[in-house]
């Protein structure tokens, strides 16, 4: 096995995987990292390899457990103090929360909510389009998609969204760990109050939904209810906010692919599994083993870090063919972007009609779509946090 190379790394081109985790393609299913504080992990590279090892609930989410890999200083201090919901979780508490929001994230309720996220997406492209015949693409469309959908699916008021966009931009990237840590407190607190104020005042969200479930048999209670919002809120736009700026950067950077889209838009819905598999943008799953786990012919022992990197996996040559070539046709269902197993994206219904549509309607209503600025001078996501572009210019 090579040395273990630091991580996380940056990515030199934002819809690859880092070129440092190149020799690693050699070594799959599993190879070593090293974490900044010197500790060596486990690094799962391989599709199969993680399929199983996801799903395998000898490993744990639990990020208060003194041996938990944290690949980022700044979210140290923080794990010891709390643990989010769900992702925090294993089984059987883990599903119990699951339990209580899997209603409101099933593939029906995001379909009927087609029709709105729709009018959302032509109303941002109206105000682009009148404004100019060039935008950022990532504060005029790219974030506002997911942050006004996601207010509205969980009876949030959208006023709000510079405080709450602010704050989840803190979370995940600090800078340091007090800020993150701050940024934390202000959201729930922010969530916290408004959730009080829905116990007299009933709205239609999902919050609300969970409002009057704890009315009527005490659970989720307080706590777990601005737990779930957060995470709701936070995973619930930044995610496809980036996933739609790199996935247009992406198209625009290949020609021939955007003009098959163009072509026959029955394409779209491939296109997105496509370009989920291809961008990968929750690029680091952490886990840690609770006992002995053998795989093939190494055994990950108890205690040992485990990070699954989701743009190796999803770049398997022995799951998909030639996987570094963008391709519409093939069959991508099976990769790792939303992760596998019990914490598999509770999002990923909703993710995906987002980016059908928002992506569809762009390419439809802008023809003559195309980057502002050359694509090498475009800044991008450092790789301790979700990849997506950090501005997109645009014209058309
Ligand atoms: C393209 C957009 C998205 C991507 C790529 C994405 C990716 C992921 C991944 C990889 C995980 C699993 C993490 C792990 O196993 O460690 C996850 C979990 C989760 N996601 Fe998403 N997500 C997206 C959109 C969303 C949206 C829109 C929502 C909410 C409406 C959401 C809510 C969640 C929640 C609640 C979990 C935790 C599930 C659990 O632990 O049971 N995500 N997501």
């Amino acid at each position: 096995m090579t040395e273990a190379v630091a991580y996380p790394q940056n990515r030199t081109c934002p819809y690859h995987p880092p070129t440092a985790f190149e020799p690693m393609r050699e070594e799959r299913p599993l190879s070593r990292v090293t974490l900044w504080n010197g500790r060596e992990v486990w690094f799962v590279t391989g599709h199969q390899a993680a399929r199983s090892l996801l799903a395998d609930q000898r490993l744990s989410t639990d990020s208060t457990r003194a041996d938990f890999p944290m690949p980022l200083e700044r979210a140290e201090p923080m794990r010891r103090r709390r643990r989010g919901a769900l992702l925090g979780w294993d089984d059987p508490e883990h599903n119990e929360q699951r339990r209580m929001l899997i209603p409101s994230f099933t593939l029906r309720r995001a379909d009927n909510m087609r029709p709105r996220i729709q009018a959302i997406v032509d109303q941002l492209l109206d105000t682009m389009v009148a404004a100019g015949s060039s935008a950022d693409l990532v504060s005029a469309f790219a974030l506002p998609v997911p942050s006004i959908v996601i207010c509205e699916l969980l009876g949030i008021p959208y006023e709000d969204h510079e405080f709450f966009e602010e704050q989840s931009r803190r979370l995940l990237r600090g800078p340091t760990a007090e800020d993150s840590e701050k940024a934390l407190e202000l959201l729930e607190d922010y969530l916290g109050k408004l959730i009080e104020t829905k116990r007299t005042k009933k709205g239609e969200g999902v919050l609300d939904d969970l409002v009057a479930r704890q009315l009527a048999d005490g659970r989720p209670d307080h706590q777990e209810l601005v737990q779930f919002a957060t995470i709701l809120l936070v995973a619930g736009h930044e995610t496809t906010a980036n996933m739609i700026s790199l996935g247009v950067f992406t198209l625009l950077e290949h020609p021939e692919r955007l003009a098959e889209l163009r072509a026959d838009p029955g394409l779209v819905p491939a296109a997105v599994e496509e370009l989920l598999r291809y961008l990968s943008i929750a690029d680091g799953l952490v886990r840690v083993a609770r006992e002995d786990v053998p795989v093939g012919d190494v055994v990950i022992r108890a205690g040992d870090g485990v990070l699954f990197s989701t743009s190796m996996i999803n770049r398997d040559g022995a799951a998909y063919a030639d996987p570094d070539r963008l391709d519409w046709s093939r069959s991508a269902r099976h990769h790792l972007a939303f992760g596998f197993g019990i914490h598999q994206c509770l999002g990923q219904n909703l993710a995906r009609m987002e980016l059908e549509i928002a992506l569809g309607t762009l390419l439809r209503r802008l023809p003559e779509l195309r980057l502002a600025a050359p694509a090498e001078e475009i800044p991008f996501k450092p790789g301790d946090t979700i990849q997506g572009m950090l501005e997109l210019p645009v014209t058309w």
